[in-house]
């Protein structure tokens, strides 16, 4: 049984970056999701199993599934990277169809594949027939526009996929086009395999309600997990209870502190600590206050010193005010989010 069998799942998104082995073992603590998908790894020639990559498939605390994703385009390398990955505990390979990068467009791969239906159905042929793990795909709805939509759909349909994520906008609307739930619905409808809704989820609450409108069997969630490292426990107390755990400030501040042991752990000396951890701080701040104060002081700290002081001065004092990890409007996380 790849996750559970009844109800909503959900999976974390992959974020390059930022779905480090650190933050993954920090969900072990606060609320796992079922289905776990690494970061891209990118698939050429000469490449190999990353350090990343190796670091999460080896060391990480959680037993729950995960699947391995490869960004590329010729399928002989996919199938050698993915013969490689198979050596790992690992359960299986999910094909990055949707990174909306233009550094990435430019070689043909991740989101342009959207513009290419035979490119992706070549990709899916030769890794079933070399490949005895379960594979799954993550698309856009298309690349500029969907016109290809319904054509990449079938595609995906003729094959024995695990699940696919819809990440309901096109590769070109990046992280500002409406999120359009709709596809999913299609998606689901015409596809065989199960289906997970992506994009633009903040709270456990709309979770259900995306579960609800499109009949999808799971959700995946990525930066709201950041802003909120609960979600996924909130997601499944929701289905079982009605009710869910609701964090506090003071819940808030021991996940940034832990994140900070995650950084000190993870990276050489003081500047790459600061480096680390501003990427997850870029995110929680969106939540912390309605004038992006706390955001406007983190994104300026120099040093660990400036960054703790405007820890304590916005998150610290307030320690019994509910923390509910959805963005204030307007509040932008920057550079390459939104
Ligand atoms: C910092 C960052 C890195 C990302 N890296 C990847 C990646 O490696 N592979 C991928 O398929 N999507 C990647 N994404 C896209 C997410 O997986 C997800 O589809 C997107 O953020 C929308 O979901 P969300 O609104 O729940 O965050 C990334 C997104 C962010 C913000």
């Amino acid at each position: 049984m790849i996750w559970k069998q009844s109800g909503m799942a959900s999976a974390l998104a992959p974020m390059r970056d930022v779905t480090t082995r650190a933050f993954c073992d920090m969900l072990f603590y606060c609320g796992e999701p079922d289905l776990y998908v690494t970061e891209f790894l990118r698939v050429h020639p000469n490449s190999s199993i990353d350090r990343t990559i190796e670091e999460m498939l080896t060391g990480r605390l959680s037993k729950r599934p995960i699947f391995v994703q490869l960004l590329g385009r010729e399928p002989a390398e996919f199938a050698r990277v993915a013969k490689l990955l198979s050596r790992y505990d690992i359960q299986g390979i999910d094909l990055n169809f949707g990174c909306p990068m233009a550094r990435i467009h430019r070689k043909g791969v991740g989101g342009a594949l959207l513009e290419e239906p035979e490119a992706i159905d070549r990709i899916l042929t030769e890794m079933e027939q070399s490949l005895a793990l379960p594979l799954s795909a993550k698309i856009r709805i298309g690349l500029k526009g969907s016109l290809k939509f319904e054509q990449i759909i079938g595609v995906l349909a003729k094959h024995n996929l695990s699940h696919i994520t819809v990440h309901a906008r096109t590769a070109h609307g990046l992280y500002r086009e409406r999120v359009n739930f709709e596809y999913v619905k299609r998606a689901k409808a015409m596809l065989p395999c199960r289906v997970f809704a992506n994009g633009d989820i903040n709270s456990a609450w709309q979770a259900c309600e995306v579960a609800k409108q499109t009949h999808c069997d799971g959700v995946m969630i990525g930066r709201a997990a950041v802003r909120n490292p609960f979600i996924f426990r909130q997601i499944r107390e929701l289905q079982e209870t009605g009710t869910c755990f609701v964090p506090k400030f003071r819940d808030a501040y021991l996940y940034v502190l832990q994140l900070m042991d995650g950084a000190e752990k993870n990276a050489p000396n003081e500047k790459k600590q600061v480096a680390f951890l501003k990427k997850y701080l870029n995110f929680i701040g969106q939540c912390v206050d309605r004038n992006g104060e706390f955001l406007h002081c983190a994104r300026r700290a120099r040093n660990r010193a400036e960054l703790i002081a405007a820890i304590d001065s916005h998150i610290k004092g307030r320690e019994n005010e509910d923390f509910y990890g959805i963005p204030y409007e307007n509040i932008i996380a920057r550079p390459n989010c939104e």
